[in-house]
C-alpha cells in the first residue's frame, strides 16, 4: 500500500454530478487523500483475493481491495453484479454507505421494520406471503385506503394507491401473476401532497427541501411530476432525519418525510442511501448546500480512512 490514502469513487454524472466529483477530489487532495474516480464495479473482475477495476474502463488496473475505502454515489444504475461485488469489497474495506446500510436503505420493507425498532413514527404497514392475500381484504377495511409498494422500487415507480375494497378484487389477481414472493402495502396517510426531503450526512443536519405532487398525482416524486421548492425542517422533522439514519447505519441519507393529518404527527416514507445533490437548476432556486454536504462527506472519508489506517497498522 502507498503511503498516502487513496479512496476509490463512482458518482454519477448527470445532474451537475461531475462538477461536484471534481469539488470532491479537490478537497480531498487538500488533505492528502488521493482519489481514483469512475470505479464502475460493472467493469470489475474478481479474480481469486483481489477485484480489479480500470477506472472509467480503460487504462490501468486497480486493485479495489487495496484501497482505503470506496465511496459508490451513483442511484439506478447498479446491477445485480455491481451490488454483488460491492457486498464483497465492503468485507474488506470501508464503503460508504456501507453495503449493510445500503441494501438495508434499498428495501421499503426492511427499513421500516428497523426504524419501528426504534419507535420512529412510519405509515403503518404489512407484509405478508403472497398467498396469505386474504389478509389484504381484512387490513383495507381496518385502513379504509392503502399503499401497495414493491420494496425494491424507487422514484414513485410500481407504487398503487387502492381506494377501495373493489379496486383491491381488481388488483389482486394481477398481482397473483406476477412472480412476487409477497406482498408489501402501507396504510394510506391523508397528507397535503408536500413532503420533506432531508439530508443527513455523518448524523449532522444537511439541508431540508420540499416536494410537492402535481395536481394530477398523489406522489411528490420528481417522476411523478413532482417539484421541488424551498422549505425550511423545523427541530422536530431535523431530529426524525438523524434518528432515522442512525437506525439504519447510513453515513449518507436522504429522509422522505410526510405530515399524518390524521395522527397530527410526522411520518418517514424512506431514507435514500444516494440522495442528489442540487442540480444546478435548483442552486439557482435557494438550494444551496452542495458545499456543506461536500465538506461533511470529506471530513467522513478522511475520519474513516484514517481510523482504517490505524487498524492496520500503517500510519
Ligand atoms: N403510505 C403513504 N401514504 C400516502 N402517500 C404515500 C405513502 N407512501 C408513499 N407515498 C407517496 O409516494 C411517494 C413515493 O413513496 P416512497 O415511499 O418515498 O417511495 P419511492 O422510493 O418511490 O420514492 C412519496 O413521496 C409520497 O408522496
Ligand atoms: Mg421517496
Amino acid at each position: 500500500m502507498s503511503n498516502k490514502r487513496t479512496i476509490g469513487m463512482w458518482l454519477y454524472q448527470n445532474g451537475g454530478g461531475n462538477a461536484i466529483q471534481k469539488k470532491i477530489i479537490k478537497k480531498l487532495k487538500e488533505r492528502d487523500i488521493n482519489t481514483i474516480p469512475h470505479l464502475n464495479l460493472r467493469n470489475a473482475i474478481a479474480r481469486n483475493g483481489n477485484i480489479i477495476c480500470k477506472s472509467d474502463g480503460c487504462g490501468k488496473n486497480h486493485k479495489l481491495n487495496k484501497l482505503d475505502l470506496f465511496f459508490s454515489y451513483n442511484a439506478g444504475e447498479q446491477t445485480q453484479y455491481q451490488v454483488y461485488l460491492y457486498e464483497a469489497l465492503n468485507r474488506v474495506i470501508p464503503t460508504i454507505n456501507s453495503y449493510e446500510a445500503f441494501a438495508l436503505t434499498e428495501d421499503k420493507f426492511h427499513t421500516a421494520f428497523m426504524l419501528r425498532q426504534k419507535s420512529i413514527a412510519t405509515p403503518d404497514y404489512t407484509l405478508c406471503h403472497r398467498d396469505d392475500g386474504h389478509q389484504l381484504k381484512k387490513i383495507i377495511k381496518k385502513w379504509d385506503k392503502m399503499v401497495y409498494k414493491p420494496t425494491d422500487s424507487w422514484g414513485g415507480v410500481g407504487l398503487a394507491k387502492i381506494e377501495n375494497e373493489a379496486s383491491l378484487d381488481m388488483l389482486i389477481p394481477f398481482l397473483n401473476h406476477m412472480d412476487l414472493r409477497y406482498f408489501y402495502v402501507e396504510k394510506f396517510i391523508k397528507y397535503d401532497n408536500t413532503d420533506f426531503r432531508v439530508d443527513i450526512v455523518d448524523g449532522k443536519f444537511v439541508a431540508c427541501y420540499g416536494r410537492k405532487a402535481s395536481a394530477t398525482d398523489w406522489r411528490t416524486n420528481i417522476t411523478s411530476g413532482g417539484s421541488v421548492f424551498v422549505r425550511e425542517a423545523n427541530d422536530e422533522i431535523i431530529d426524525i432525519s438523524i434518528k432515522a439514519c442512525k437506525a439504519c447505519g447510513i453515513d449518507i441519507g436522504g429522509v422522505d418525510i410526510i405530515y399524518d393529518q390524521e395522527k397530527e404527527e410526522y411520518v418517514v416514507l424512506e431514507v435514500n442511501g444516494i440522495p442528489a445533490f442540487a442540480t444546478p437548476e435548483q442552486e439557482k432556486m435557494g438550494l444551496d448546500f452542495n458545499n456543506k454536504k461536500i465538506d461533511l462527506i470529506v471530513d467522513l472519508i478522511d475520519r474513516k480512512t484514517k481510523k482504517q489506517r490505524m487498524k492496520n497498522g500503517t500510519k
